[in-house]
């Protein structure tokens, strides 16, 4: 997978933009607030139609341009797919109908000149990205994990983005049920049909995650092998907030500590068992207002030696065991779609001790395109930087150098 051509307008600082991009490795360099994270913001936003800030997406229109009444953000670009090139471009549109007449962000797509919804847009085109506060995923609040899993699958599993959509709007309406049956009373028979959409979505999200978690732990526990020098064993453990395992009576959750299989598992089977237990709860459920198991409330942790890194781990060993998941990420993307992802990497080096970095470095001069950005050059090898291509980026401006 390789990017060509990238076209923005009025993308955060870039008020227009229009490059040929080069295949191998580009290094981004320019001082602070000068737009390189912002450029991979905008080529993210082409895997996965949304911006890798999960709150502030409205944000990404050109603040001057947002004052105009019907203010229009643009990432248009052309990219390879093994012999096939495309065409993608996303027009991000500002409206001021939003709740409380706040403005709203609406997302209009163009696969090769025609108008696709964003869930069948998702996908087409791969990357993968490196930032510096995505240790968040392994040390912050479970839903950057949910999310971390969410971009991940939906670039990968074709019914994947349509099939959350769907599952969060059965939430939505599902709980808001739940909310009226508690202060207003009424027949919870309303409940069935949510139930059954909850159900059936719900399981064909765990089903993904079931098989996406077992293939990145195989993948990144041998990185994370060689990055520790074989003193680490890394696991991942997914932990669904319905465990479709029979659990022992009065048992909680499995145990972290014993690797648990759910392969075998089919998407009946699930769908099943959470529409049972969805009914089961049903009182509680709505004695409290809100929907309580479900893939909105999986968790997944990550563990070194046993240890459970969110919680336990050091500075250096949730770095090491990110950098596994990440690279973990790109051989797994490959693997599902026969294709390299594009790189994206946002400072990353810096946080880096040296053989990590250049462990990295040498990885990367496999993938077929990869862009890196830095304030500081002297963080590369001399080696390395001469197989880069430089260019630097001034005040919303790239030019090669
Ligand atoms: N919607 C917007 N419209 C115009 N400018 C914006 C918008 N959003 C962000 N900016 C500005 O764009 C500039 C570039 O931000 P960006 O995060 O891309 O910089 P950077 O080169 O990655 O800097 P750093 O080295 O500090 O990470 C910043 O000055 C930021 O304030
Ligand atoms: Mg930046």
């Amino acid at each position: 997978m390789r990017l060509t051509h990238l076209a923005l307008t009025n993308f955060r600082n870039f008020t227009r933009l229009d490059m040929d991009v080069p295949a191998g490795a580009v290094l981004l360099v320019g001082e602070n607030a000068q737009g390189k994270t912002s450029l991979l913001e905008a080529v993210y936003f082409l895997a996965t139609m949304v911006s890798f800030h999960a709150s502030s997406e409205r944000q990404v229109v050109n603040f001057l341009e947002a004052r105009q009444p019907l203010a229009v953000a643009r990432i248009s670009a052309e990219f390879s797919r093994g012999p096939q090139n495309h065409q993608l471009e996303l027009r991000l549109i500002q409206e001021a109908n939003g709740l409380n007449g706040e403005a709203h962000l609406r997302k209009e797509v163009l696969l090769d000149g025609v108008k696709r919804k964003s869930s069948e847009a998702v996908g087409q085109f791969n990357a993968v990205l490196f930032l510096p506060q995505m240790l968040s995923v392994i040390d912050g609040a479970p839903e950057e994990r949910r999310r971390y899993l969410n971009l991940s699958l939906a670039q990968v599993i074709s019914h994947y983005p349509a099939t959350l959509a769907e599952y969060n709007r059965s939430l939505t309406q599902r709980n808001a049920l739940l909310k009226q049956l508690a202060e207003r009373q009424g027949d919870p028979a309303q409940l069935d049909y949510w139930d059954a959409s909850l159900a059936s979505s719900g399981a064909q999200l765990m089903v993904a995650r079931i098989a996406a978690v077992q293939d990145l732990e195989r993948l990144a526990a041998r990185t994370h092998s060689e990055l520790t020098r074989g003193k680490e064993v890394l696991r991942l453990v997914y932990q669904p907030a319905y465990e479709p395992l029979p659990q022992k009576p009065g048992q909680l959750a499995m145990p972290l500590n014993a690797p648990v299989d759910r392969s075998s598992l089919t998407v009946e089977t699930i769908r099943k068992g959470l529409l049972e237990a969805l009914i089961r709860l049903r009182s509680e459920e709505i004695a409290r207002g809100v929907t309580t198991i479900g893939p909105h409330r999986d968790e997944m942790r990550f563990l070194s030696n046993q240890v459970d890194l969110g919680t336990y781990g050091s500075r250096g060993q949730v770095r090491t065991a990110m950098l596994a998941l990440k690279l973990a990420e790109v051989g797994w993307m490959h693997k599902k779609t026969g294709h390299w992802p594009v790189l994206l990497l946002d400072e990353v080096l810096a946080e880096l001790d040296i053989p990590r970095r250049q462990d990295l470095l040498q990885r990367l001069s496999q993938s077929e395109q990869a862009l890196l950005t830095t304030t500081d050059l002297d963080l590369f090898t001399p080696d390395f930087i001469a197989r880069t291509q430089l260019w630097q980026v001034a005040g919303g401006r790239v030019s090669p150098s």
